[in-house]
C-alpha cells in the first residue's frame, strides 16, 4: 500500500476558473489540440482570455465551440497544410503571440524492432512536426510584442526508458531543437520546452490500464501518482504568459518528479 497523494491535481474548472484574465488578449494557436494534453491547454487558455487556433489532424467528436476559438484541421508533418491553417489562423485572430506544440505520437517497439518507417514517423510527426510549426509561425511571432513558443518534449527526452528509442529521440530533438530558436529568435521570441512525467491522456490509456497507472507507475514518482492534462497546461500557461517575461531557453520537467531521483 502506498500513501494517498499529497499534492493531489488541480481540477481543470478550478483552474479554469483561477486563470480568468491571465492571457487576455493574446492569440495563441495550439496543435494537438483535439486531445489529452493540447485539449487542457486549449480550454484553459481561453478561460484564461485567450483566443486559440485549435489545430488537428481530424477531430473525432464535434469540434468545441466557443466564440474565441477557431478549429483547424491540418497535419503537422505536412508543410503546405500547416501554413494554410497558419495562415487561416492569423486571419481569423488578427495576428499570434504564441504557439503551443502538444501534437505528438508514442511509440513502445524495442530498438531492435522497430520499423524503419514506424522510426521515421515518428521523428516527423515529434520532432520534424514542431519544426515545420515553429518556422511556419515565426513571421507572425516577430510582429508581435512578448511572442512565445511552448514545445512539448517528455520526460523520456531526459531520461529514457527502455522501448522509447524512437519516442525519446525525437524529443530530446525538441528539447535542443527549442534551445536553438530560443538563441536564434531572441530577443523577439521566447522559446521554452515542457517535459511531461505519465499524463492521464489517451496516449497513456492506449498502453495502460487505470488500475496499472494508479498501482504500478504512478508509485515510480517522488509525489506517488501520474498527472493530469491541467497540470501541464499550467505550465504552458506560464510560459505564454508574461509572468515568465525573463524565462527563455528553459527545459521545464513537469513529472511529479520522475526525471531527478
Ligand atoms: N501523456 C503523456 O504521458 C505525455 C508525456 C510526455 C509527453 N507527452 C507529449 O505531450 C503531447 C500531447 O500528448 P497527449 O498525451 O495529449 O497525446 P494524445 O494522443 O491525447 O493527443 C495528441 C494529439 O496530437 C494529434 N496529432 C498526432 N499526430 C498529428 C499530426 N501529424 N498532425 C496534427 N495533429 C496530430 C492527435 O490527433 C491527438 O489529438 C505529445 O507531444 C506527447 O508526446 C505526453
Amino acid at each position: 500500500m502506498h500513501a494517498p497523494a499529497k499534492h493531489p491535481p488541480m481540477d481543470l474548472q478550478q483552474a479554469m476558473a483561477a486563470a480568468n484574465g491571465r492571457l487576455a488578449g493574446r492569440r495563441i494557436l495550439v496543435t494537438g489540440a483535439a486531445s489529452g494534453i493540447g485539449s487542457a491547454v486549449a480550454q484553459l487558455f481561453l478561460a484564461a482570455g485567450a483566443s486559440v487556433a485549435m489545430l488537428d489532424r481530424h477531430w473525432p467528436g464535434p469540434a468545441p465551440e466557443h466564440e474565441r476559438a477557431l478549429v483547424l484541421e491540418a497535419d503537422v508533418t505536412d508543410p503546405d497544410s500547416v501554413e494554410a491553417a497558419v495562415f487561416c489562423a492569423v486571419g481569423s485572430l488578427g495576428g499570434l503571440d504564441g504557439v503551443v506544440n502538444a501534437a505528438g505520437i508514442a511509440n513502445t517497439d524495442w530498438a531492435d524492432q522497430v520499423s524503419l518507417g514506424d522510426w521515421r514517423k515518428v521523428l516527423d510527426v515529434n520532432l520534424t512536426g514542431c519544426f515545420i510549426v515553429c518556422r511556419a509561425c515565426l513571421a507572425y511571432l516577430r510582429d508581435a510584442q512578448g511572442s512565445t513558443i511552448v514545445n512539448l518534449s517528455s520526460g523520456q527526452g531526459l531520461q529514457p526508458f527502455a522501448r522509447r528509442s524512437a519516442y525519446a529521440a525525437s524529443k530530446a530533438g525538441v528539447i535542443a531543437f527549442s534551445k536553438s530558436i530560443a538563441l536564434e529568435w531572441a530577443p523577439t521570441v521566447r522559446v521554452n520546452t515542457i517535459c511531461p512525467g505519465a499524463i492521464d491522456t489517451p496516449m497513456v490509456r492506449t498502453g495502460y490500464s487505470a488500475e496499472v497507472l494508479r498501482d504500478q507507475v504512478g508509485p515510480r514518482y517522488a509525489l506517488g501518482r501520474i498527472g493530469e492534462p491541467v497540470e501541464i497546461a499550467q505550465a504552458a500557461l506560464y510560459l505564454s504568459s508574461a509572468e515568465s517575461s525573463f524565462v527563455t531557453g528553459v527545459v521545464l520537467a513537469v513529472d511529479g518528479g520522475r526525471s531527478y531521483h
